[in-house]
């Protein structure tokens, strides 16, 4: 098959959620409609629920939360799906953007009793930035939660999307009837514990069926038909192009656990989601059906077997037809390398792969070669955008507790910030190191690995620093003299940029103020907005 059928059946996205929403839960329901997994009532049992979500790390297992990033691929009605998990712990927050730079679009999942949580709203921001396609998924509608015409207000208010039910429930809590799909025009009715997966949907043409009133008693009836035609009068007609442009969320309802609207949610979800779609580069923008393979790392993830020290950086397939065993180009370190055992994952097991194509994650073995947003082509020099290092929110100094340890400290340290944990600032002096997290959580992380996996013992000294900013200018004289009256508080990132590392949002503006021909950044990438 050519590049260009090979693209129309393909679909890569990541589920995102506030913590204990129902991603996992979600995540599992499609790899059970997918033939991924074969056990229904998954979540309530544990153990199913670690080996199918990606806690490849012990201390992800001790923590219980999802530290690691995965990909999960199954099939479903004749289109691969690639299934990007994201960490739900908002210390990994970051990890979860990057992951957002390597999908084409997101499923959101929203709980009806809490509604619009802080996360959420955080990862809608990175959403609407990229411009990413987002569909909605309110689940755990066996709860008693927030109305559901009171719920899309408050998903277009604290989202700042406009919003299209596609689904519509019949009460909620223990009332809960179903979901009508407004999308197929179907009913599916509600029996609690339900787990099965195969297809007994009840199909009911027309809202004026007296069997609907048989089917969910009469008021229930009347009331969907109320909400229906308030809906269909409310909204337009429920058109492609808006949500593939993200200007509108088509929004879904249901129960994971209950196994409850997910069908008519992957369903849709097959039928209107973006197929892999093309990247812009610091040179041109790259269609996903050029010939040409490119690709780029948005993710390495060590000791996945913990027997050995093995990294697997996480490629995207973004155009062309990537095969096993040929030479592709390095673009960053100039070099040409070749890959024996390329992985596409199902789960936590991986199987070796002949081809990909775009769309498709892959795992490669790494020895070192790979740092977030690398890009590999088949010669044109050209790095794919988009993956932009925020500015942490929390900085710590690294202070080296064994000095007999220090080459694996820095080594450790070194592999660790290139795998994206967290970000590494090198002082002017080279020697005072400076360690840059969204959350405390990443700390644990890092001294926990450091010790695990390089030996090397460390503690964290909190510091005074409140934002750090890459700088551009237009004038190189004043940026020089700038950077030699803040010595002190210029630092490099991972790529040699100089940083100033603000003390205050007092200092940062003073700067701002006295330096007009600079241009502080919170985010590495100059032409993304800011997201702090
Ligand atoms: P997350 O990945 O977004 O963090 O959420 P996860 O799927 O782990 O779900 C969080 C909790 O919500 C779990 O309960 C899960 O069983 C429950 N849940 C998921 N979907 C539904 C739903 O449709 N209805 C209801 N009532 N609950 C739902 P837990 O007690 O934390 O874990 P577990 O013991 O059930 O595994």
């Amino acid at each position: 098959m050519s590049v260009q059928s090979e693209i129309q059946i393909r679909r890569t996205f990541a589920i995102i959620s506030h913590p204990d929403a129902g991603k996992t839960t979600l995540t599992e329901k499609f790899l059970l409609y997918g033939g991924a997994i074969q056990v229904a009532g998954a979540v309530k049992s544990n153990k199913i629920k670690k080996s199918a979500t990606s806690d490849f790390m012990e201390i992800e297992r001790q923590r219980g939360i999802s530290v690691a990033t995965s990909v999960m691929s199954f099939e479903y009605e004749g289109v691969k799906v690639n299934l990007l998990d994201t960490p739900g712990h908002k210390d990994f927050a970051e990890d979860t953007y990057r992951t957002l730079t390597a999908v084409d679009s997101v499923i959101l999942v929203i709980d009806c009793v809490k509604g619009v949580e802080e996360q959420t709203m955080r990862l809608m921001e990175v959403c609407r930035m990229r411009k990413t396609p987002v569909i909605i998924f309110i689940n755990k509608m066996d709860r008693d939660g927030k109305d559901p015409f009171d719920l899309l207000d408050e998903l277009e208010e604290k989202l700042k999307i406009r919003v299209r039910p596609l689904s519509w429930p019949i009460n909620m809590g223990t009332h809960f009837k179903g979901v009508y799909s407004l999308y197929h025009k179907k009913l599916n009715l509600f029996r609690p514990g339900s787990q099965r997966v195969e297809d007994d949907v009840l199909i009911i043409e027309d809202l004026k069926d007296g069997l609907l009133d048989k089917q969910v008693g009469e008021r229930d009836a009347k009331q969907l038909r109320e909400d229906v035609e308030l809906i269909e009068g409310v909204y337009h007609e429920f058109d492609r192009k808006p949500y593939l442009d993200a200007d509108i969320a088509p929004v879904f309802f249901g129960s994971a656990i209950n196994n409850f609207g997910v069908q008519e949610l992957l369903e849709t979800f097959i039928q209107i989601s973006p197929v892999p779609q093309g990247r812009e580069t610091d040179v041109r923008f790259v269609d996903a059906d050029e010939n040409k393979f490119t690709g780029f790392i948005f993710k390495i993830h060590a000791n996945i077997d913990p027997r050995h020290r093995d990294r697997i950086a996480f490629l995207r397939v973004c155009s062309g037809h990537f095969e096993r065993n040929s030479f592709y180009h390095h673009v960053r370190l100039d070099k040409n390398l070749r890959f024996n055992n390329p992985y596409a994952f199902l789960a936590s097991s991986k199987d070796v792969i002949e081809e990909a194509f775009p769309g498709d994650v892959i795992g490669l073995y790494d020895t070192g070669n790979f740092k977030i947003g690398d890009t590999l082509t088949e010669g044109e020099d050209m790095m794919f955008r988009g993956i932009p290092s925020f500015s942490p929110e929390i900085f710590k100094e690294l202070i080296n507790m064994d000095p007999m340890k220090t080459k694996q400290l820095e080594k450790g340290i070194q592999q660790l910030t290139d795998e994206g944990v967290a970000q590494l600032f090198i002082h002017n002096n080279g020697y005072k190191k400076v360690v840059g997290a969204v959350g405390e959580l990443q700390f644990e992380v890092i001294q926990y690995r450091l010790e695990n996996e390089y030996g090397a013992k460390c503690r964290f000294q909190p510091i005074h620093m409140n934002k750090a900013c890459w700088m551009t200018t237009t004038d190189k004289k004043q940026l020089d003299e700038f950077i030699r009256l803040k010595i002190d508080y210029i630092y490099f990132d991972k790529d040699q940029n100089p940083v100033y590392m603000a003390e205050t949002g007092w200092a940062l503006n003073v700067a701002i103020e006295n330096h007009p021909k600079i241009t502080f950044h919170t985010t590495s990438e100059f032409k993304t907005a800011s997201l702090v």
